[in-house]
């Protein structure tokens, strides 16, 4: 059998007659002449009716056809470089259509609306072009991930979403009754990471992790997917080779493959071109430097007010914006004061107050995209840092354990997608990355 026609693929059909299956995006019309907008998943193309061709009942029916009516179009596919479109250059000279329905009213249309309103309709709105391309994006950047470490001798192990105790504080729990016993939804994978190692080398896991956020910014959920690699033998500097060569490998396979979402988006191609290894690694203590700096040469109060920090404390916002903004590329930044941190990381030799911990900031401002450590393989250590967090030990005992039967140096980190996914794209907030987003104050659809 023929493969299908698809408009992905429209290339291949050039001079052909083909069948579209699909929803009617848009039309307009010139005197004799239909233009209709068709979409059927995989794309976006142009329809052309000609009154004289089609007739005057079919010409009839199609002007009064509303936005998103399903339908079946077959028609001959001609190349034509002015023919707007998702590839694009093509169109479709119709000669029949079949209607399947009729859709009226259709809630969302070519005016502005009010993101508020388009999260309410997300289990339509997700068929409006620029939705559609972030969705395509998101998908490609997933099947990247995966490709990248199934073919670096990864194992995928999946870890538990039940689980009884904090990994990353415990301000951000989610509590579940577990036959009434508090349980949490898995803030990470990390800890069962870092056993599976023992077991198996390299291993990741990539899945929906929860976070009780309850703040409302453009870079936080409450529900996000993580991936999050964990290798035995890796100190601090490999962790960074190793997620230079990741990033890269991403944005260079969504810009081979989804070129025409990223140019719906209107992404800037040449920031994402420039992501190639090395990325520059800073130390937090240069990180404060260059933001004094900054401050001082600044004669925005505003800007002095948000970027005042001591050492001691996490960055905000402002501070990873005006970092970033001196790089093409994405910058590690590394040694972060141990009290802002987690309680696995690994302690600085010799500077028990900084930690082996490296965040990657992506550039134009959009900051953090990954989180990651050296974990520490000293079970003494271990234990007094589960003391001093003041976090139960029934339930960290079995991580313990792993620093006494065979302890290896070992580092991770976890690449948030959805923050991902706004950076490659270009856009603005990461409710529009998830296709069915959750916030502090919304749950649905
Ligand atoms: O920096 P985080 O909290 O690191 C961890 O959870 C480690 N256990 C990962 C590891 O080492 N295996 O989170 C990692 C990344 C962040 O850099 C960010 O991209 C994303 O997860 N992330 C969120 N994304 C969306 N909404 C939220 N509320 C997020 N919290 C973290
Ligand atoms: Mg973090």
């Amino acid at each position: 059998m023929d493969k299908p026609f698809t408009i992905e693929k429209v290339a291949d059909f050039e001079g052909q007659h083909v069948t579209l299956k699909g929803w009617l995006y848009a039309s307009t019309r010139k005197g004799k002449l239909m233009f209709v907008r068709l979409r059927d998943g995989t794309g976006i193309i142009q329809g052309v009716a000609y009154r004289p061709e089609v007739g005057d009942e079919l010409f009839e029916t199609l002007k009064r056809l509303g936005q998103e009516s399903s339908l079946i179009v077959s028609g001959e596919v001609k190349a034509n470089d002015r023919a707007p479109g998702v590839p694009g250059g093509y169109e479709i000279g119709i000669e029949d259509v079949t209607i399947i329905q009729n859709s009226e009213d259709y809630p969302i249309t070519p005016k502005e609306h009010g993101v508020e309103f388009l999260l309410d309709q997300r289990h339509l709105w997700l068929r409006s072009s620029r939705q559609w391309a972030i969705m395509r994006i998101r998908s490609t950047i997933k099947r990247a991930i995966i490709d990248f470490l199934d073919n670096d001798g990864f194992l995928n192990i999946d870890t538990p979403i039940i689980t009884p105790s904090a990994a990353e504080g415990t301000s951000t729990l989610f509590p579940v009754n577990y036959f009434d016993e508090e349980a949490y939804l898995a803030q990470t994978g990390q800890l069962y990471n870092e056993a599976n190692i023992g077991a198996f080398g390299k291993v990741y896991c990539f899945g929906p992790t929860f976070r009780a956020e309850k703040s409302k910014t453009r870079r936080h959920l409450t529900e996000f997917w993580m991936v999050e690699p964990e290798m035995a033998f890796y100190d601090l500097d490999d962790l960074m080779d190793f997620e230079e060569a990741f990033i890269s490998y991403i944005v260079r396979e969504t810009l081979k493959r989804r070129r025409p979402e990223l140019e719906l988006l209107e992404r800037d191609l040449s920031m994402l071109e420039n992501v190639l290894p090395p990325f520059p690694r800073i130390s937090y203590d240069e990180a404060l430097e260059r933001l004094a700096k900054i401050r001082e040469a600044t004669d925005d109060p505003v800007l002095k007010e948000e970027l005042a920090i001591e050492w001691g404390s996490d960055f905000g916002s402002p501070h990873e914006t005006q970092l970033t903004k001196q790089f093409d590329r994405p910058v590690f930044v590394y040694g972060y004061p141990t009290q802002v941190k987690a309680f696995y990381m690994e302690p600085w030799p010799g500077r028990p107050e900084v930690c082996k911990s490296v965040d990657l900031l992506a550039p134009e401002g959009y900051g953090e995209i990954t989180g990651g450590s050296e974990r520490m393989s000293d079970p003494d250590t271990l234990i007094a840092a589960i003391e001093r967090h003041e976090l139960p030990m029934e339930h960290y005992q079995w991580y313990v354990d792993l620093r006494r039967y065979g302890t290896v140096v070992h580092s991770g980190f976890g690449l948030g997608l959805e923050r991902t996914v706004a950076w490659i794209c270009g856009i603005e907030h990461v409710r529009e990355t998830s296709p069915y987003p959750r916030t502090l104050n919304r749950m649905s659809p």
